[in-house]
C-alpha cells in the first residue's frame, strides 16, 4: 500500500521540491542583493548583516561589506549611486569580522560597537561620554555621527577619524593644545584596508605644510601654507586655491585642512603606493584624477640630496647649488643623487673664527635663485622686510639661506637645504649664503648660470 502510495505521489513531491528550491534560491538572491534600508541605529535597532544605513537623501550608505577575493567583513561607508562601490571610510579597518555574522549596535555604555555572533567586540567608538539614548545616523556629506538622542549633542563622528580618504567637510590637521592629530593613512592594499605605509599629515609648525610619510621617511611635501595656497606646489591655480583651505586659529595652535567644496563627488585619497590624489566623479566618465603628488621623481622628497636641486625638464634632473659640488662624483655620475652636494669654499664667517679673521673684511654674500620650491625645515623669523631678513641671516653664521615670502614673511634655514625644485611656474626667491669668493662682486641671477652650464658642458 505504501509502495502504491509512493508510486502515485512521488512525481508531485519532486515537483514540489523543485519549486521549493527555486523559491529558496530566489530568496537567497533577494537577501544577497536586496538590503533593508534603515535611517538610524538605536539601542533597540542595531544594524545587522542584511541591512544598510542610508543618509537622508540617499547620497551615502553604510553597511557590512567584503573586499575582493577575501571573506573578511568590514563596516564601511560608500556612495549609494556610484558603481563600482567606492569605500570612503572603514570602521574596523584593523579588525575584520572573520567567518561570523556581525552587527553594528549601540552598547549599554552608549557607544557604537561591531560585534560578531559570539558578542565579541571588534571595534568601538570608545568615547567616555555616557549616554543611554544614543542614536547613530549617516549624514548626506558622508559623516557617520553618534549623538545623544535627547540633547542631540555629538558624541563621536567619523569625520574626526578619517581613514585614507578626505571628503569635503572633513579635516586633517593638529591641535597642539589637545594634542589631537588627524591624518590620512593609506590602506595596505586594495583588498586590505588596515594601515599601510603612507600617512598624509599637516605638520604642526608655523607656518604648516602638508607631508606624506613613507613609514618614518618623508616622501613628499607641499611647501608652507601662505594663507592662500601651499607655496611648493606648481600649477596650484585659483581653481585649487578656492577648493582647499587650511584653517588656523589665531595663535596658530591648531590647523585643519579642508576640501572646501559644496559637492560630495570630489575627495582626496592617499593610495596604498603612496600617491595623494584628488579624485572627482562624473556620470559620463566615472572617477578621474584632477591632481596627484608625487607626480614625478623631482616631487619625491630629497631626490637630489642636501644642497641639490631638481628640475624635471633637465637631464640629469639633479644639479648642485651654485658654490656646491657633488659629495661623491662616483654616486652622482651613476644618477644616485641622494648623497647630495657639499660646499666648495668654506664660509667666510667660519673662516673668521680662525687666523683669517685678521686678514681683511671679507663677509659672506647671498646667491639669489628664482622660481624655487623652497627647501624643507625653515624657521620663521619675525622681521619687517626682506632686507632685515637678509641682515638677520648674515649676522648668524649658522644661517645658510633665507627667503621672504608673501603672506608669510622671513624664513631662515640653519640646517642642510633639502628637497628643492626649480619650478617652471610660480615658486619663490631663495637667497643662499656663499663665501664671497664664490660670487665675485655680484649677486648673479640663476638663469644666467644655467645658460653658462649648458654652454660649458
Ligand atoms: C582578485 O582575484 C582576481 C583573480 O585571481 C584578480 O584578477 C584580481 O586582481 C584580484 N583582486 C584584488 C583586489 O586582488
Ligand atoms: C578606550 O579608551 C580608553 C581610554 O579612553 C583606552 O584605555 C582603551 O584602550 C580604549 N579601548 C579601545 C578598544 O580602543
Ligand atoms: C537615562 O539616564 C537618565 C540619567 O542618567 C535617567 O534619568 C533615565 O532614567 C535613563 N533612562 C533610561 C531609559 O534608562
Ligand atoms: C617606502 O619605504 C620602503 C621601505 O623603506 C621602500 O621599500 C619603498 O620603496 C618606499 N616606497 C616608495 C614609493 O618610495
Ligand atoms: C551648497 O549647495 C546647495 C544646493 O546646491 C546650496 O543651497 C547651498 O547654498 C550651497 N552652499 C554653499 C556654501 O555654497
Ligand atoms: C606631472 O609631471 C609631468 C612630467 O613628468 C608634467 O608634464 C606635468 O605637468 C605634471 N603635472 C602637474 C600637475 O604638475
Ligand atoms: C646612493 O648613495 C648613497 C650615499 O650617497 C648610498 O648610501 C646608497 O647606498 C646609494 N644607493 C645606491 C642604490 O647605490
Ligand atoms: C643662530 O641661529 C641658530 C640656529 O637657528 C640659533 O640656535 C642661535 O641661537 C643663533 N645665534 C644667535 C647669536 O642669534
Amino acid at each position: 500500500m505504501n509502495k502504491q502510495f509512493e508510486g502515485t505521489i512521488l512525481p508531485e513531491n519532486q515537483r514540489f521540491s523543485i519549486l521549493l528550491s527555486a523559491i529558496f534560491i530566489l530568496l537567497k538572491l533577494f537577501l544577497l542583493h536586496c538590503y533593508a534600508a534603515i535611517y538610524n541605529i538605536t539601542s533597540s535597532n542595531p544594524l545587522s548583516q542584511n541591512e544598510i544605513l542610508i543618509s537622508p537623501t540617499q547620497v551615502f550608505e553604510l553597511g557590512l561589506f567584503c573586499l575582493d577575493n577575501t571573506t573578511n567583513q568590514y563596516v564601511g561607508i560608500w556612495y549609494k549611486n556610484i558603481a563600482p562601490r567606492t569605500v570612503v571610510w572603514v570602521a574596523n579597518r584593523e579588525n575584520p569580522v572573520i567567518d561570523s555574522l556581525a552587527s553594528l549596535k549601540i552598547g549599554s555604555d552608549g557607544n557604537l560597537k561591531i560585534v560578531d555572533e559570539n558578542e565579541v567586540t571588534l571595534w568601538s567608538t570608545n568615547v567616555s561620554v555616557r549616554s543611554n539614548s544614543s542614536v547613530a545616523v549617516l549624514l548626506d556629506n558622508g559623516n557617520f555621527v553618534l549623538q545623544d538622542g535627547l540633547s542631540e549633542q555629538q558624541l563621536w563622528q567619523s569625520f574626526e577619524h578619517p581613514g585614507n580618504t578626505l571628503l569635503p567637510g572633513a579635516g586633517i590637521g593638529y591641535d597642539r593644545e589637545t594634542g589631537e592629530r588627524r591624518v590620512l593613512s593609506s590602506w595596505k592594499s586594495n583588498s586590505d584596508p588596515s594601515r599601510g605605509d603612507f600617512v598624509t599629515e599637516i605638520v604642526p609648525r608655523s607656518p604648516p605644510q602638508a607631508l606624506i610619510w613613507n613609514g618614518s621617511v618623508p616622501y613628499w611635501r607641499s611647501g608652507e601654507w601662505n594663507k592662500l595656497r601651499f607655496i611648493g606646489l606648481q600649477g596650484m591655480d585659483s581653481t585649487y586655491s578656492r577648493a582647499i583651505s587650511l584653517v588656523l586659529n589665531d595663535d596658530q595652535e591648531s590647523g585643519y585642512f579642508y576640501l572646501s567644496l559644496n559637492t560630495t563627488d570630489t575627495s582626496i585619497t592617499i593610495l596604498s603606493e603612496g600617491t595623494l590624489k584628488i579624485m572627482s566623479w562624473r556620470k559620463d566618465t566615472g572617477w578621474y584624477s584632477t591632481w596627484k603628488r608625487p607626480n614625478n621623481t623631482c616631487d619625491v622628497y630629497g631626490t637630489c640630496g642636501p644642497f641639490g636641486i631638481c628640475k624635471i625638464s633637465e637631464f640629469p634632473i639633479c644639479s648642485c647649488l651654485e658654490g656646491f659640488v657633488p659629495k661623491s662624483d662616483e654616486e652622482w655620475n651613476k644618477n644616485n643623487w641622494t648623497g647630495g652636494c657639499v660646499r666648495r669654499t668654506e664660509l667666510s664667517c667660519l673662516a673668521k673664527t680662525s687666523l683669517e679673521a685678521s686678514q681683511g673684511e671679507e663677509t659672506d654674500r647671498f646667491w639669489k635663485m628664482n622660481g624655487i620650491k623652497l627647501p624643507d625645515k625653515s624657521k620663521y623669523q619675525d622681521v619687517k622686510d626682506v632686507n632685515e631678513c637678509g641682515q638677520w641671516c648674515l649676522n648668524n653664521c649658522s644661517c645658510k639661506a633665507y627667503a621672504y615670502v608673501m603672506n608669510i614673511g622671513c624664513l631662515l634655514w640653519s640646517e642642510d637645504l633639502i628637497d628643492m625644485q626649480e619650478l617652471s611656474s610660480g615658486g619663490e626667491d631663495l637667497f643662499i649664503r656663499l663665501a664671497s669668493s664664490e660670487l665675485g662682486d655680484h649677486i648673479i641671477d640663476l638663469s644666467n648660470i644655467f645658460k653658462m652650464n649648458l654652454v660649458s658642458s
